[in-house]
């Protein structure tokens, strides 16, 4: 049968099912009713998320989990995370345990300025490109009004609007490069659509200048878009505690802060270790946009090109201790959204957005940019004291456990022993048929 196919998209649901099924699969029966339990069983529901993307043939489940105990500026947060990744939310727990009795996390918005770029050509007088800029603006913020005045009613809107010469990057090419405010949408919409009016502007006024030649007058537009890239769109989550107060029953506080410290000057100054380290904090922070419905590849991308905003992939962390005291921080980029795209339309996105108090888009910045450092804290705590590989293999026996339908008396008793046991499959499947063959 042929693996291509025209037409899919007009398919219904389940002939699109049928293709795929009877396409790829040997056991056809078997594949089809995987995907079938994935559906829900309440229609309504099921069609929001059919109508999510194109060609949905069924559901994806994340776990939805969540880390209680955040004390973030003294107000007490629940954090909601969905994440495949075992661990992750323990760790955030009990990071936020840790920071709750130490003074917990504060946290502040340095700035929510975000980005997009009207990119093109234009081939000749620069002098005369700027003197038609100067002309032109007012009439791009004008001609942008029935797009920008409710965002303007309630104090955001477009800040500003540049004309960049990027030519001694690439041959006649220029920007429109404009910043904007956009409360608590993440505002992608809002900025794109603003971007496309303004080069329609700009080409149709262009035509009527008349300082400009023929040639001068087609100007070329390549694309217009938002930046992911928002290093003005800043949030700061900091812990700090007196080195003393670091110590627990097998820790002594100011080995554990140097050792610590050590850590993070490692990953300031080494990429291998920076991209391990920033992608531990991104545990933490994909989690948290995830569940609250933003959009993560953005944040992704935009966190990691500020991890090389001096030149070198750096720690987007950074610790210190000064006069006995121990201080913990990070300032990343988060353009974040808690109103519009899927916060208003997925029911467990509204109700985690509820579950956090219905944040502001600058509250979330700030609940995100904490899960990012409690995560980074809990990850580089366990590093350099007991080893990363304990929790996990608490997590990777349960696992196994779970795959052979261990009772709960048997995971009692296997948990027992592999406390003095390395955790490995072989050594787990070995103990599970032994206990079972001698009862
Ligand atoms: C695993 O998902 C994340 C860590 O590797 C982060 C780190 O090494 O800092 C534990």
């Amino acid at each position: 049968m042929s693996k291509t196919i025209s037409g899919f998209s007009k398919l219904s649901k389940t002939q699109k099912i049928d293709w795929i099924v009877n396409t790829y699969f040997a056991d056809f029966e078997n594949a089809k009713n995987i995907l079938i339990q994935y559906w829900n069983s309440d229609e309504k529901l099921q069609q929001l998320h059919d109508e999510f993307i194109e060609n949905t043939i069924t559901n994806y489940y994340l776990p939805l989990g969540v880390a209680p105990n955040f004390s973030i500026n003294n107000k007490i947060y629940t954090i909601p995370m969905a994440i495949e990744e075992s661990s992750v939310v323990a760790a955030a727990s009990k990071a936020a345990k840790f920071w709750m009795e130490r003074g917990g996390f504060k946290t502040k918005v340095i700035s929510t300025t975000k980005i997009g770029q009207v990119h093109f050509n234009y081939k000749g007088d620069k002098q005369k490109l700027k003197q038609f800029f100067k002309i032109v603006k007012p009439q791009l913020l004008i001609d942008a009004k029935s797009i920008t005045q409710n965002m303007e009613k309630r104090g955001g809107g477009i800040l500003d609007i540049e004309l960049r010469n990027k030519t001694e990057s690439l041959a006649n090419y220029y920007q429109l490069h404009v910043s904007f405010e956009t409360l608590d949408a993440m505002g992608a919409n809002f900025i794109n659509s603003c971007l496309e009016q303004f080069a329609k502007t700009l080409k149709t006024e262009a035509l009527n200048f008349d300082l400009f030649s023929e040639e001068e007058k087609q100007i070329e537009i390549v694309m217009s878009i938002l930046s992911n890239y928002v290093p003005e769109c800043l949030v700061r989550a900091e812990v700090s505690c007196k080195v003393d107060d670091l110590t627990e029953k097998n820790i002594e506080g100011n080995a554990f802060a140097e050792k610590f410290v050590q850590a993070v000057n490692i990953a300031e100054v080494e990429p291998y270790r920076a991209v391990t380290h920033n992608k531990g904090i991104m545990n933490g922070i994909d989690a948290v946009v995830l569940a609250t419905g933003n959009d993560f590849r953005a944040i992704e991308a935009g966190v990691h090109a500020y991890a090389c905003k001096n030149g070198t992939y750096s720690s987007l962390s950074h610790a210190e201790i000064e006069d006995g005291v121990f201080t913990f921080w990070m300032e990343i980029p988060l353009a974040l959204g808690t109103v519009g795209g899927l916060t208003g339309l997925h029911p467990l996105v509204k109700l985690a957005l509820e579950m956090l108090g219905k944040p502001s888009a600058k509250e979330l910045m700030q609940i995100v940019a904490v899960a990012g450092l409690a995560q980074n804290f809990a990850a580089l705590r366990s590093l350099t004291t007991t080893g990363i590989q304990q929790g996990h293999m608490k997590m990777h026996l349960m696992n196994i456990l779970n795959q052979f339908e261990a009772t709960k008396t048997e995971k009692e008793i296997l948990s027992k022993q592999f406390e003095n046991q390395t955790v490995s499959h072989s050594a787990v499947v070995s103990a599970i048929k032994n206990l079972r063959s001698n009862h």
